[in-house]
């Protein structure tokens, strides 16, 4: 089982990398199954019903996300209505939608999580905890399951991926925007890399026009963000999986438009 895995995309230019690129790597990398993370897609914040429908219209299976998940108030409705939109499982069980989802694929069955870290971040459920309690159900149906652990601090997320060696298939790390070259199988023959990095404006910072980031930090006022034109990229990671659920590799992509 070969499963493309796309890193958060960022409003209209990530979307349109997305309708560029997408049918060209499927074909060339041999996916079977296409997952984005998409707490970017709708205008840089969350996400809304058109903006996810037009990723499904696309070719992407199933969405997951983050904490910018909310921003939107069209995505309470939508989550609570849309399985293949995620949030993270380890939110309070009082916000709409979930955080699992199973799919059916070429025979197949492949369990995704969606989990966020707590490390400057809300503070929210133990991501660990609520990993064993995800993993444990989900094993009961199927050994490939993926792992979208969205998080900022790179220690978090390396103890997060040792955690779960041997007991899932991958762990991809979300959240800050930038490709990592740490992808890896560890031992246990989980598939991880520490972020697979965005899709959107590739001059930015982290998908943002340079000036308004630059001000914020200069003048430590909150400041509208824009996002940023010019060329865009697609990152994301090619993991194939043995039938019994084991990485066999893990592989990073990048598409630039230019
Ligand atoms: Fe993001
Ligand atoms: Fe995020």
């Amino acid at each position: 089982m070969r499963i493309l895995f796309i890193g958060d995309i960022i409003g209209q230019p990530g979307r349109r990398m997305v309708a560029r690129h997408l049918k060209a790597l499927v074909a060339d990398q041999s996916a079977e199954l296409v997952l984005a993370n998409a707490e970017n897609a709708a205008g840089g914040f969350g996400i809304t019903p058109s903006v996810g429908e037009e990723l499904f219209s696309l070719g992407i299976d199933l969405l997951t996300s983050g904490n910018h998940v909310w921003d939107k108030k069209e995505a309470e409705g939508y989550l609570a209505k849309e399985a293949r939109v995620l949030r993270p499982a380890n939110y309070p069980e009082e916000a709409p939608g979930t955080g699992v989802h199973i799919l059916a694929k070429n025979g197949r069955m492949v369990g995704v999580v969606n989990i966020q870290g707590r490390a400057f971040l809300p503070a929210i459920d133990c991501p660990f905890k609520a990993a064993d309690r995800e993993v444990a159900q989900l094993r009961q149906v199927t050994d490939m399951i993926l792992v979208d652990f969205h998080a900022e601090a790179t220690a978090e997320k390396q103890a997060f991926g040792w955690y779960l060696d041997g007991r899932v298939s991958a762990v991809i790390g979300t959240h800050t925007h930038v490709q990592t070259a740490d992808e890896r199988i560890l031992p246990g023959r989980t598939a991880y890399i520490t972020d697979v990095g965005m899709t959107g404006p590739r001059d930015s910072v982290i998908g943002i026009r340079p000036e308004d980031a630059i001000q914020r930090f200069i003048t430590q006022m909150p400041r509208k963000f824009t996002i940023s034109d010019g060329p865009a990229h697609l990152c994301a990671v090619v993991v194939d999986l043995a039938d019994d659920g084991r990485a066999r590799s893990i592989m990073r992509l990048q598409v630039c438009d230019d």
